[in-house]
């Protein structure tokens, strides 16, 4: 029996590629006009497959085998007059076909990469995994492609993540993560990024953050209410799940006095806010794992609105029997720019409020006097202060008693009275006098005639 000098070899999963010798004259017994190649799977050896060639020929390859299979050959030379002997079966595996790891992931952080994958779908012919990286410029401009070494590492088969350490900040990184059994390394799955900067928290989030919305736009809506509008960022860098509103009065310093909202949509209508109030605004974008920084700050204030507190220290003073002083200070919560106060008076305070007497002062004002009132009498006051959107509620009604009037004596007067009474008394006496000194008789009956 010829020996075959055969050799087999894979050249990819599906095929297998046969070459051999001629047979020399003495072996062949007539010129060589055709070869046979027998073969089967090693699981299926009851079908066969046969393939004849031309007697030219040396080589042949299989194709459309599967992979990771055990298969067996052998072939036979044909005269014109049949196929001799065949050659003894020859084993021949088919590559085995390692699919790359699926779903490679990598978190990268300032010097470390924590590199994730699944297995290959042909997990069960797997050994192990090996992972290799490299810097990676990118471009492959500034660095040779050889000056950057590659480190494998060989890790167990059931290894899902492995952690790079002692990387170099902000640098352009490549990681393979590869299958292989004992005879053949399997594909390998690749990811090229970058180490973050030195600068990124060290602790904060793999991809760079959001920028901050653009185009921010705050409308007052009403005493309490502000909307908020604003636009995507100009570059999208991350995907933006929803972004966070700060609000503060203008100037605070107080940090209890900033609220945060949350919209996942393009604006937000801040309520609760207190009437004519300057706020500043600002909005970030918030990422899957990382917030952005704020946006700059807009202003808007809340519109006008009555006021909320009565005017302060309402103060009475009767001033004589007919008047009375007036003083306040103005509302604690003006909500707006007062214009008016009104002062409301009574003498009786069962009378329906309509009823009471009335005086209006501007906003500027801070005390009136009311004249005309009866002396004597108990007087109830209250204040109320108005913004241009209406009036404020009232203070609190406080009362006054004016005192009764008293009828003073005219003090020349009564001294002139006095006087001229006395002048008349001494003018009286003289004559008297003048009288007695001329004759009894006619001084008695002078006195008689005055
Ligand atoms: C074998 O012979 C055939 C027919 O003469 C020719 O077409 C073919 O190219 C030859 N093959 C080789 C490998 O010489
Ligand atoms: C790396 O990622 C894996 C999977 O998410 C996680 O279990 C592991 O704790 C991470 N290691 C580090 C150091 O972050
Ligand atoms: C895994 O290998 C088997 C056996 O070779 C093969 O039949 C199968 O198609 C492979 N799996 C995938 C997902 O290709
Ligand atoms: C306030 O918001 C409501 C509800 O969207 C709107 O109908 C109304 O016109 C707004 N008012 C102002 C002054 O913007
Ligand atoms: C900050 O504001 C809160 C709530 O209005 C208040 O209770 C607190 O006293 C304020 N703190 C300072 C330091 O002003
Ligand atoms: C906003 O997005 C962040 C990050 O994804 C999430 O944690 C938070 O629950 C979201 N908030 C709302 C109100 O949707
Ligand atoms: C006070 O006003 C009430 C209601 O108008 C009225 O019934 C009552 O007679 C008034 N009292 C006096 C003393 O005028
Ligand atoms: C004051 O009195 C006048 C006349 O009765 C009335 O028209 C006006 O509305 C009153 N003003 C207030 C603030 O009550």
């Amino acid at each position: 029996v010829y020996k075959y000098q055969l050799s087999v070899v894979s050249t990819s999963p599906t095929d297998i590629r046969l070459t051999w010798q001629p047979l020399s004259s003495q072996h062949s017994r007539g010129a060589i006009t055709r070869y046979r190649i027998d073969y089967s799977a090693l699981d299926q050896m009851d079908i066969m497959f046969s393939v004849e060639l031309r007697g030219n020929e040396t080589q042949f390859t299989l194709r459309e085998l599967r992979p990771n299979q055990v298969y067996r050959l052998r072939i036979a030379a044909g005269t014109s007059v049949g196929f001799g002997v065949p050659s003894e079966w020859v084993q021949h595996q088919t590559i085995v076909l390692i699919f790359a790891p699926s779903e490679l992931k990598v978190r990268s952080r300032v010097s470390t990469l924590n590199v994730t994958w699944q297995p290959s779908p042909n997990h069960t012919m797997v050994s192990g995994y090996k992972l290799s990286y490299r810097e990676a410029e990118a471009d492959g401009t500034s660095k040779q492609e050889g000056s950057s070494k590659t480190h494998t590492i060989r890790l167990r088969k059931k290894a899902r993540h492995h952690l790079l350490t002692g990387l170099v900040p902000d640098r352009q990184y490549e990681v393979r993560v590869w299958g292989f059994n004992r005879q053949k390394d399997g594909e390998a799955a690749v990811w090229k990024g970058r180490t973050d900067k030195i600068y990124s928290r060290p602790s904060g989030p793999s991809s760079s953050p959001p920028l901050p919305p653009s185009s921010i736009q705050a409308t007052a809506n009403s005493s309490t209410s502000i909307w908020l509008r604003w636009e995507k960022p100009r570059f999208i860098n991350v995907r933006i799940i929803n972004y966070t509103v700060r609000c503060s009065p203008a100037g605070t310093t107080n940090a209890s006095l900033v609220s945060y909202y949350t919209s996942s949509s393009l604006e937000i209508l801040l309520g609760g806010l207190k009437p004519f109030t300057h706020y500043e605004l600002a909005v970030r974008s918030n990422g899957e794992d990382s917030a952005g920084p704020f946006s700059g700050t807009v202003e808007e204030s809340t519109l006008p609105d009555r006021p909320s507190t009565p005017p302060q220290e309402l103060q009475l003073s009767a001033l004589d029997s007919s008047s009375v002083l007036v003083s306040w200070r103005p509302p604690l919560e003006p909500n707006g720019i007062i214009c008016s106060y009104s002062i409301l008076f009574t003498v009786n305070l069962s009378e329906p409020e309509h009823q009471w007497r009335n005086l209006s002062e501007d906003g500027d004002i801070f005390s009136t006097e009311v004249n005309g009132l009866s002396g004597g009498t108990w007087y109830f006051f209250k204040v109320g202060a108005s913004t241009k959107v209406g009036p404020g509620p009232f203070s609190s009604v406080m009362d006054v008693q004016t005192p009764l009037p008293t009828y003073e004596l005219d003090v020349h007067a009564v001294t002139g009275i006095i006087v001229g009474v006395c002048l008349g008394l001494i003018c009286i006496l003289l004559c008297m006098c003048f009288s007695f000194r001329n004759s009894k008789s006619r001084s008695v009956l002078h006195m008689v005639i005055i």
